[in-house]
């Protein structure tokens, strides 16, 4: 995948499949550490042992549309040619955490892309997932909480269109570093 964003929209479409009513993602880039890290942990149904260690093999999915899960197995590709790695933390019944991470100035590092998007159309599409998302970059933090969104927004869904601009506005991170 050429953007880290479509890889942080799977593992958030993961998290739902998984039945999580709360997600956090936390996503931390540091050009100085020379660093690019993000976790996203979910209160879904988690993993048994056995399928823990398979999760990140193409063959393993649980999905019945088709036969390979591509996932995690290419997100662990592409971290660990940048200079990172995978990590994942499941216990079942209580949630999944997925850490990602990436050496920030890896020639072979995919660029961020479109996160406020990816995020965003992630949201459109549930209608009881409370996203806690907490961005630090370059000594910035940013923080957007769903939940607390949708309350300023009296009562509205993500699908009304107005509150759908208002939504990817607010997901936009200052991004002059
Ligand atoms: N957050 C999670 N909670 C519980 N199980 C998970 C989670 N993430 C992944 N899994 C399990 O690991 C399998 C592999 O995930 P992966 O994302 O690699 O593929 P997939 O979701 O099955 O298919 P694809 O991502 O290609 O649509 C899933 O089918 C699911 O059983
Ligand atoms: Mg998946």
């Amino acid at each position: 995948m050429e953007e880290l964003s479509l890889h942080i929209l799977d593992i958030l479409e993961n998290a739902r499949e998984a039945g999580a009513t709360k997600i956090l993602l936390w996503i931390r880039e540091s050009r100085q550490e020379d660093v690019l890290k993000f976790k996203i942990i979910d209160n879904g149904r988690g993993m048994g042992k056995e399928m823990l260690q398979k999760a990140c093999d193409p063959f393993a999915t649980t999905r019945r549309t088709r036969k390979v899960g591509l996932g995690l197995a290419m997100l662990k590709a592409t971290a660990e040619a940048c200079g990172g790695g995978l990590r994942l933390v499941s216990c079942p019944g209580k949630g999944t955490r997925v850490e990602a991470s990436f050496q920030y100035s890896h020639v072979d590092r995919p660029p961020m892309g479109n996160l406020a998007g990816s995020i965003g159309v992630f949201l459109v599409g549930t209608q009881s997932i409370h996203l806690r998302y907490i961005h630090r970059k370059n000594g910035k933090r940013f923080v957007f909480d769903s939940k607390a969104f949708l309350k300023q927004a009296g009562g509205l869904s993500f699908q009304e269109p107005r509150l759908f601009a208002l939504l990817l506005n607010s997901l936009e991170i200052e991004d002059k570093d």
